[in-house]
Formats: structure tokens, C-alpha cells, sequence
């Protein structure tokens, strides 16, 4: 243990040093003996291959920056990839589009000589074999799918940046103890089949996915399985669960993200720690009152649906603010009424509500005080609750102490400002927390813009990302 802990501290300084160097800044040279030392030791650069340690050293030091103008142009070459027209971004589950992405990611893949898995649903697995190939691995990435006009950033950054920070420790030398793998999931996004992160939901168990796909089609009436077919994924609905991985298959999961939210921009931090992802529970509810003539019928008279939806709204919020905490949210996105005219009572209201939080105990007594007034809206104003549906109910996740030390270690080793937060849009990551330790590491974004074509993250930014992800995951893999 004691010489685990201090073989850590001079791969530390190495790396420290070589990036000090790689940069323009000034080179702590009394380190670089240990460096030197530590490098050959645990990172596999040859004690001596006719060249003396200074230049050894330089060299490693010249190797370790992330390839930037090459990860952009990787960036735009699979933003052409797209069913819309460029700066935005449409890449739907097993469009042709998806499966073209697809390959322009596997042949990534193979030029990094990772060895490339892919499983039923098409999941992508690139594996770095490890000196302890038997350890659990330590795994990294994210999606490339993209809802209808939307942006290159969000997801592609966790894929492509992950491989740059492969490409970067292979350029350095560095040999992992425990094998690293970069995924790339199969449809985080919604869009095709209602279902987000399909790929990940599955690779972490979930066996009520697996029944529900047998049934599941688009809006076109394709099925999953045929569209899967398409895409040259052909299964056996028994196939699903073969998708399914262990507890112990992976000693970490990290994921590089664009943070979707302002917060690190505007406070001028280059890395955001997560420590934990909110999830989402979506309720659907339906009001039916009598409707009528909005002239005709006298207000003692109605029952009126819409009223009571809109209490319902009111009811969200007052529920969400008193649970205290900062970190409970609730939305009505979705107030519909029926029929919809300016003179008629509306007779049937359709309200959908999403609630999040990284407390699921919390986030569950909104949605039980929901229900209550959902409940007791309707005996007061005489309509019937004719629907209380719970949608969907993920439990949050909370990122491994492990993976956040090693994050936050790796953030300082490049003496980048970081802060600890909250994920509040969900990612593969939450499900991934469900096999694996896990963590994510968020990067600015322009204005928090995402989901629409201004979406943007700047070179510096990935280039900071794709190094934090590169020391996390060689410390990680070296434990
Ligand atoms: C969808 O496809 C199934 C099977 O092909 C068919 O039985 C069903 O009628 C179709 N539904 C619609 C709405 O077209
Ligand atoms: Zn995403």
C-alpha cells in the first residue's frame, strides 16, 4: 500500500513536468530525474535507447499534447454526417447517417490499433489491453447520436476525445496495468424510439428495456429489430441480454462532456468535477371535466378541465420549492386542452411534468405531493383524474469517491481550475453508475448553448478536457 501511494506521487510530478515542459511554462527541473525514473518505471519509456535521459525526457514531453487542430477536424469531418444541413446536426438511431458515424468512429478505432467489440445493439467497445488484462478495465466515452438540429459538440467530445487522449498516452508511452476502453453508446438521444440511453440502459441490466424493446417502434412503424437490421445489426430479441455487462467488468467509468449549462463559463473554470447526475422522473396526468359553452354555462355550473390543470402547474412548483433544497426541479413543458377553442369550456387536459433531483427519496415525495394534489384538484372542481402516469423514474447516481479524487488530482497536476458540480442534464454516465464506479468531467460551453446548432466548445477547452481524461484514466489504470 505504502509503495502503491508513493509510486503515484512521482507519476504525478512526471506528468506535471512533462506537460510544464510540452507548454511554454517554466520546467520544475529538479523533478525531472524522479520524472525520468517514474516515466520508464510505470509508464514503459525505455531507461535507454541511445539517446541520454534529457532527451528521452524531451521527447515524452513533446508527445504529451492533445493533437487539437487534428481533433477538430474529426469534430467537422462527423458533423457531415448529418440529415440537415451543416452548422446543425441531425443524426437519428440506425439512419444511414448513424451508421456512417458509425464507421468513420471504427476506423478511429483501428488507426489508435485498439481492438474494436461491437455488441447486439451496436455499442462500440475500442480496447486497450492492459499489462493486467485480467483487472477490470478502466472505460471512457459517450454518443455521437443527435437530436433533430442540433450541434457537433455534445456527446462527439466524449468520443472523439477520448481517442485523442488514447492517441496522447500512446504518443507518450504509456502502457496501462489495467486495459482502457473508449464506448461509443448506442442512442443517448430519445429521438427514434422514445427510449435515451439505450445502449448504456442495457448495459447496465435493465431487463424491463429488454422486454419493452420486442414491442418498441418508431413513427414509422419500424421496429426496433428491423431498424436495428438496417443498420447491419441483426438479433434475436434473446440477443438483448447478451448486451448486458458484470459489476465487476469495469474498475471505472469516466465521461468527457460539454457542460449544456452556463455555469463554468461564466465563472471563468476550465473543468467541472461532477459529483453526481440528477435524473429525471416524467409524470403524464389527465383531467375530464363536462366542457360546455363558454357563454352558456355559468361558472357554479362547470367543471373545468383546464382549471384544473392549471392548478396542477401551480401545485409543481409550490411542491418543488418546499422540498428546500436548490437542487429539486420541476417542469410543466406540456399543457394541452381539449378541443382547444376560444368559446368552449375545455372538457380534457393533458399536463406533463418532469421532476429532477440527485435525491431520489426527495425527488419521489414531490412527485407523491404531485399526486395528492393531482387528486384533490380533481374532488374539488368535480373533474375526473381519469390519468396519473409515472413515466419513467431513474434514480440518480453519485460519482465514486475514487473517480472524483482521480479527476480532481489530474484537474491540479495541470493546474487547471476545476469545481465540483451537479450534472443536471442526465448522460450514459447515470446508468453506467449502476455497474461501475463512475464520474464525469464537464468542459465549458458557449453560453451553455446545446441541442441546437450554436453549440460550441473551444479547442482550449476540449484540449483541457481531452488532458484530464488522459491523467484520470492512466492513474486509474495504474491502480
Ligand atoms: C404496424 O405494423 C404492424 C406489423 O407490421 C401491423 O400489424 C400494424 O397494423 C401496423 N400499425 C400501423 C398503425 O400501421
Ligand atoms: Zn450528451
Amino acid at each position: 500500500m505504502a509503495r502503491r501511494v508513493g509510486s503515484l506521487v512521482p507519476l504525478a510530478a512526471a506528468v506535471l513536468v512533462l506537460l510544464v515542459a510540452a507548454g511554454a511554462g517554466a520546467a520544475g527541473h529538479d523533478d525531472e530525474a524522479a520524472a525520468r525514473r517514474t516515466m520508464e518505471e510505470f509508464a514503459g519509456f525505455p531507461a535507454s535507447d541511445g539517446v541520454d535521459g534529457e532527451r528521452s525526457s524531451s521527447s515524452a514531453a513533446a508527445a504529451f499534447y492533445v493533437d487539437s487542430d487534428g481533433l477538430q477536424r474529426q469534430i467537422d469531418e462527423l458533423a457531415s454526417f448529418s440529415d440537415s444541413p451543416a452548422p446543425s446536426v441531425t443524426r437519428v438511431l440506425y439512419s444511414d447517417k448513424d451508421v456512417q458515424a458509425r464507421r468513420y468512429i471504427k476506423g478511429i478505432m483501428n488507426q489508435l490499433g485498439l481492438t474494436i467489440r461491437e455488441d447486439a445493439v451496436g455499442n462500440i467497445f475500442g480496447h486497450w489491453e492492459g499489462s493486467e488484462a485480467g483487472l477490470g478495465a478502466v472505460a471512457t466515452g459517450s454518443h455521437v447520436d443527435a437530436i433533430p438540429f442540433s450541434g457537433k459538440y455534445d456527446g462527439v467530445v466524449g468520443v472523439l476525445g477520448a481517442l485523442e487522449a488514447i492517441n496522447m498516452l500512446k504518443r507518450s508511452g504509456f502502457q496501462p496495468k489495467r486495459s482502457l476502453e473508449v464506448i461509443m453508446f448506442t442512442s443517448e438521444e430519445p429521438t427514434r424510439f422514445g427510449i435515451s440511453c439505450l445502449g448504456s440502459r442495457l448495459m447496465a441490466g435493465s431487463e424491463e428495456l429488454a422486454q419493452s424493446l420486442k414491442e418498441t417502434v418508431d413513427n414509422q412503424n419500424v421496429s426496433f429489430f428491423d431498424a436495428a437490421d438496417s443498420a447491419g445489426y441483426k438479433m434475436h430479441p434473446e440477443d438483448l441480454h447478451n448486451v448486458f455487462l458484470k459489476k465487476d467488468n469495469y474498475f471505472a467509468f469516466i465521461e468527457l462532456h460539454i457542460e449544456q449549462g452556463p455555469i463554468l463559463e461564466k465563472e471563468g473554470i476550465q473543468i467541472g468535477v461532477v459529483t453526481a447526475i440528477a435524473a429525471p422522473a416524467s409524470i403524464k396526468v389527465e383531467f375530464e371535466g363536462n366542457g360546455g359553452h363558454a357563454g352558456a354555462v355559468l361558472m357554479p355550473a362547470r367543471n373545468d378541465a383546464g382549471l384544473a390543470a392549471a392548478e396542477l402547474a401551480l401545485a409543481v412548483e409550490k411542491h418543488v420549492l418546499e422540498s428546500g433544497s436548490i437542487d429539486t426541479v420541476g417542469t410543466v413543458g406540456i399543457l394541452q386542452l381539449h378541443p382547444g377553442a376560444i368559446n368552449s369550456i375545455p372538457s380534457k387536459s393533458h399536463v406533463e411534468i418532469d421532476v429532477r433531483d440527485i435525491d431520489e427519496k426527495r425527488r419521489n415525495t414531490v412527485i407523491e405531493k404531485v399526486h395528492q394534489s393531482a387528486t384533490e384538484i380533481s374532488k374539488k372542481r368535480g373533474v375526473v383524474l381519469s390519468e396519473f402516469k409515472i413515466i419513467n423514474q431513474d434514480p440518480p447516481a453519485l460519482s465514486d469517491k475514487s473517480v472524483i479524487s482521480a479527476m480532481e488530482f489530474a484537474a491540479k497536476q495541470l493546474n487547471l481550475e476545476y469545481k465540483l458540480m451537479i450534472s443536471r442534464a442526465y448522460h450514459d454516465s447515470l446508468f453506467m453508475a449502476r455497474i461501475s464506479p463512475m464520474g464525469m468531467i464537464f468542459i465549458p460551453c458557449y453560453k451553455g448553448y446545446s441541442h441546437k446548432p450554436e453549440e460550441y466548445a473551444s479547442p482550449e477547452d476540449m484540449a483541457n478536457g481531452v488532458k484530464v481524461l488522459a491523467l484520470t484514466m492512466a492513474k486509474l489504470s495504474l491502480q
